[in-house]
């Protein structure tokens, strides 16, 4: 496709004696939003984790823009464009909120000093509306605000794609909400985002397309109603009260 910004050929990955990521194939197209769904220890994490660097591929490739990027340090893949949150966010927590994403700068934007990187780390605040409290410690911070800096962290990275592992969980419905404003706001910077998450009603309202892991394996990649009605889909992961639910909502 002409289009295609990332691809994984039959990725796979073994930890000891359980495979955690098996043969998985799929590509992302410039400036989609693709939700990735599955159950607990599907493997969502891990397959971000191959994406960047974190863990090597026990076999298959990854590639990005038209490269083999399979086996790049996790700072390179950053560099490149590849960013991620994490799913437990980590904030260096005595730092300030603004060295945080300064750091985020550092470790993966373009090379520049701290002073620059201090600079762009403002601009990203402001964009997800940290800008006030730039000053204060990490530790000081709400989940809501430590989410927000895990953006704005990953931002600071430059990224042509953006990966985010469960960035709403915890949340409430009014900041979840927010979440999703900005995710769309990054959207329309045109960068490409896989957006892991277990709220269906979520995941639905800001995925152009869905692919659901099961046993670290693809069980479904396409159109969004048409994946959460897919019968392997339901048995593996909604279950059938779910699907009619959704159904009732309008969404299939
Ligand atoms: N570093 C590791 N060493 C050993 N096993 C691992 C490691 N990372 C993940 N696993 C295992 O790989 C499988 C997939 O885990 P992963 O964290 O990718 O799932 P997930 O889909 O992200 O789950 P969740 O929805 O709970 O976040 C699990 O069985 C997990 O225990
Ligand atoms: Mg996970």
């Amino acid at each position: 496709m002409s289009n295609e910004i990332l691809r994984l050929e039959a990725v796979s990955k073994a930890f000891g004696g359980i495979r955690a990521v098996n043969d998985v194939s799929f590509d992302l197209r410039q400036g989609e939003i693709v939700g990735l769904i599955g159950p607990n220890g599907a493997g969502k994490t891990t397959l971000v984790n191959l994406i960047t660097g974190v863990h090597r591929p026990s076999s298959g490739k990854v590639i990005f823009q038209g490269d083999d990027v399979t086996r790049q340090k996790p700072y390179m893949a950053a560099r490149s464009g590849l960013a991620r949150t994490f799913q437990i966010v980590q904030p260096f927590p005595e730092m300030s909120v603004l060295d945080n994403v300064a750091a985020g700068a550092l470790f993966g934007g373009d090379p520049e000093g701290l002073t620059e990187a201090r600079e762009h780390a403002r601009e990203h605040l402001a964009f997800v509306g940290l800008d006030k409290i730039a000053d204060q410690p990490a530790s000081a911070l709400t989940l809501p605000n430590r989410k927000r800096l895990e953006l704005a962290k990953s931002l600071a990275m430059s990224p042509k794609v953006l990966m985010l592992d469960e960035v709403n969980a915890g949340l409430n419905t009014g900041e979840i909400d927010a979440a999703l404003d900005l995710i769309r706001a990054i959207s329309d910077r045109g960068i490409t985002i896989l957006i892991i998450e277990h709220l269906m009603k979520v995941v639905m309202t800001v995925s152009q397309r869905l692919l659901v892991l099961h046993h670290g394996a693809l069980i479904a990649d396409g159109e969004p109603t048409a994946v959460v009605n897919d019968e392997r889909v339901v048995e593996a992961y909604l279950g059938e009260k779910f699907a009619k639910r959704l159904k009732e909502a309008g969404h299939a």
